[in-house]
């Protein structure tokens, strides 16, 4: 099976190409644009790592750009394209809208075009609990209304479902949407609360905590994603309309001050704390109904809140040399 991975230098796709490469019978074909919107030895250390494997390939493509992916897409016939491949973050988009509409509206619509010509089997891609807005619903449900984004990035992601279901209605192309809620773990992002929280009791400095520590996120382990997605690889979906959306969340939210509790005990080290104002686009809680996922997958998101921030702790001081 040949599978196209796009964002594989990215966390998720990262982690998604290792798990995939320990299968037999899978060739990843991952491509990435190596942005510097974070740390680019991160991407480049986990690019090095995926390389060690003679499954994979690695191309240097830009998704906005259509002649060179069209390019790409002719020299294999891939079953499977998993977009991962997107501007990241809340914040970073309300100063950046159009590196989003970049990413991925433009890049997002030219994989998912080039999908349908390459008439590729299943097309999966990376959609986000974002969506959702400020419900005030719990769990949230897939079936509940996404029409109010709070921020651009939300927006962008919102695109991506719309786009997708219009090509399952009219082409036929089976799509999968994937809402990932706060996820977490080993080779994390940079940008994201573990890392600057953690970076910042390492090196004694202030940890800015929006919101006062109040609001509530789902937090998912990486592994659970992973798995998910790995599942889902064959549960193409059909009928009339073949699309499916899934939460992939573990359905335990905890609020960030709890979460820093957490991080600061795991380290054994209190943080200096800067107490700010809710940031503008975020939300207030996120908390996901796994139901539909577990129905489709059987497999139930595990890993203890406790026991992954361990883990990511363990890789951060190793990765640091601390
Ligand atoms: N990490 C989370 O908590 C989370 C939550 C919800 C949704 N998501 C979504 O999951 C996906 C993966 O997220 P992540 O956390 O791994 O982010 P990430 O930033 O680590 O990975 C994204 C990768 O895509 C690449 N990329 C960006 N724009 C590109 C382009 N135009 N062409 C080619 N490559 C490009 C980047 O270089 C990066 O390596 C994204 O679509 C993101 O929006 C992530």
């Amino acid at each position: 099976m040949k599978v196209l991975i796009t964002g594989c230098c990215g966390f998720i796709g990262y982690n998604l190409c290792l798990k995939l490469l320990k299968k037999k019978n899978i060739r990843i074909y991952g491509i990435d644009n190596l942005n510097s919107y974070y740390d680019i030895n991160l991407k480049k250390k986990r690019l090095s790592i995926l390389k060690t494997s003679k499954n994979f390939t690695f191309n240097k493509i830009d998704i906005s750009k259509y002649n060179n992916l069209k390019k790409f897409f002719k020299k294999n016939k891939y079953d499977i394209v998993i977009n991962l491949a997107a501007q990241a973050g809340v914040r970073y988009s309300i100063k950046n809208p159009s590196n989003y509409f970049e990413s991925n509206v433009i890049g997002f619509f030219n994989v998912l075009e080039l999908s349908r010509i390459f008439k590729i089997k299943h097309f999966i891609f990376a959609s986000t609990s974002s969506v959702y807005g400020n419900s005030n619903k719990f769990p949230l449900k897939e079936e509940q209304k996404t029409e109010k984004p709070l921020s651009f990035y939300a927006a962008s992601k919102k695109t991506n479902e719309i786009l997708a279901y219009s090509y399952s209605n009219i082409y036929k192309l089976p799509c999968t949407g994937l809402r990932f809620f706060t996820v977490y773990g080993p080779y994390g992002r940079p940008d994201m609360a573990l890392y600057l929280f953690t970076k910042a009791i390492f090196n004694s400095k202030k940890v800015n905590l929006f919101n006062n520590g109040n609001h509530v996120r789902d937090y998912t382990y990486i592994d659970d994603v992973v798995n998910s997605v790995e599942k889902i690889i064959t549960k193409k979906p059909d009928g009339a309309v073949p699309y499916s959306i899934y939460n992939v969340a573990s359905s335990r939210p905890k609020k960030l001050k709890e979460f820093l509790k957490n991080i600061e005990k795991t380290i054994g080290k209190r943080a200096k704390i800067n107490y700010l104002d809710m940031q503008q686009g975020d939300v207030y809680k996120t908390h996901g109904s796994t139901n539909k996922l577990i129905n489709k997958i059987k497999y139930r998101p595990k890993m203890k809140l406790s026991e992954g921030i361990k883990r990511f702790v363990e890789w951060y001081k190793k990765y640091h040399n601390i």
